[in-house]
C-alpha cells in the first residue's frame, strides 16, 4: 500500500467494531462449505489485527458468535469453538509479543470449560498490554448485556435517580472501553443485528458488499479515510452551520 493510501493518524478512529459477516456466502460462492468460510475469515482478522496495530487504532470489537448463533446446526457450532480455540492456540504468542490486550465481552458460562479456561488465561497473561485491546464477542447479545447490566444495578442495589448513562456504562461487559467511533459491518446487510446496541448510539457506519474473508488491509484503509471525512454532531449542530 502507497504512504498516501494509508490512513493519517490524525482522526483515526480510535474504537472499531466490526461485525464480519459474509463468510458463509464467500464459502457458497466457491463451492466450499460453510467452515471454509469461517477458516477464511479468520485469515482475515489476522490481516485486520495486525493493519490496526500498524494504523493506530486503539481498541477492536469484533463480532465472532452472537447469543443467536447457536441457532445454527450443531457442526458449525462445533466448528466455531473449534476455530476460537485454534485462535488461542496459534496466535495468542504473537498477539502477546506485538503488545494486543486481549478482552472477552459476552457470557463466558455457556462455553465447554477447556475453552473457558484458556480465554481465561489469555485474558490474563495480556491484561497489561496496551498497543490495541482486541475485544473479542462470543456469546455476545446487546440485549442480553442490556440484561446484565439492569440484574448488575439490581443486585448491587442501585437507586433509581442513580441510573444514568455513565451508571450503565459501567455495568456493561464494555466497561472501561470508550463507545466504537466506527462500525463496520461486511456482505452488505442493513441492520446492527444486536451488537453493540447501547454503545453505537452514535457511531459512524461503513458498509460495504465485501465479504469479510475479502475485507483486507486495503479495504479497511478506505473505511478509516471515509471516517476521517465524516462531520459527526452527536445530534447537535456547531455554530459554523448556524446563521
Ligand atoms: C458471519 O458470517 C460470521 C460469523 C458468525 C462468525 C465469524 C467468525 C470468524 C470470522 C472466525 C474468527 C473467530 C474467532 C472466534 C476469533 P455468516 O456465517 O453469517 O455468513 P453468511 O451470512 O454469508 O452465511
Amino acid at each position: 500500500m502507497g504512504k498516501s493510501q494509508q490512513p493519517q493518524p490524525e482522526n483515526i478512529p480510535q474504537h472499531v467494531a466490526i461485525i464480519m459477516d459474509g463468510n458463509g456466502r464467500w464459502a457458497l460462492s466457491r463451492g466450499k462449505p460453510r467452515l471454509a468460510g469461517h477458516r477464511a475469515g479468520t485469515e482475515n482478522l489476522r490481516r485486520v489485527i495486525r493493519a490496526s496495530v500498524e494504523f493506530g487504532v486503539k481498541y477492536l470489537t469484533i463480532y465472532a458468535f452472537s447469543t443467536e448463533n447457536w441457532g445454527r446446526p450443531q457442526a458449525e457450532i462445533k466448528g466455531l469453538m473449534h476455530i476460537f480455540e485454534n485462535v488461542i492456540d496459534k496466535e495468542l504468542d504473537e498477539l502477546h509479543q506485538e503488545g494486543v490486550q486481549l478482552r472477552h465481552i459476552g457470557r463466558l458460562e455457556k462455553l465447554a470449560p477447556k475453552l473457558r479456561k484458556k480465554v481465561l488465561d489469555a485474558i490474563k497473561l495480556t491484561e497489561n498490554n496496551t498497543r490495541l485491546v482486541l475485544n473479542i464477542a462470543f456469546n455476545y447479545g446487546g440485549r442480553d448485556e442490556i440484561i446484565y447490566a439492569i440484574q448488575n444495578m439490581l443486585k448491587e442495589g442501585v437507586a433509581p435517580e442513580e441510573v444514568n448513562i455513565e451508571m450503565v456504562n459501567n455495568h456493561l461487559f464494555t466497561v472501561g472501553t470508550p463507545d466504537p467511533d466506527l462500525v463496520i459491518r461486511t456482505s452488505g446487510e442493513l441492520r446492527t443485528s444486536n451488537f453493540l446496541i447501547w454503545q453505537s448510539a452514535y457511531s459512524e457506519w461503513y458498509i460495504t458488499p465485501t465479504y469479510w474473508p475479502d475485507f483486507g488491509k486495503e479495504e479497511y484503509a478506505k473505511a478509516l479515510k471515509t471516517y476521517t471525512e465524516r462531520d459527526r454532531r452527536f445530534g447537535g449542530v456547531s455554530d459554523e452551520h448556524y446563521d
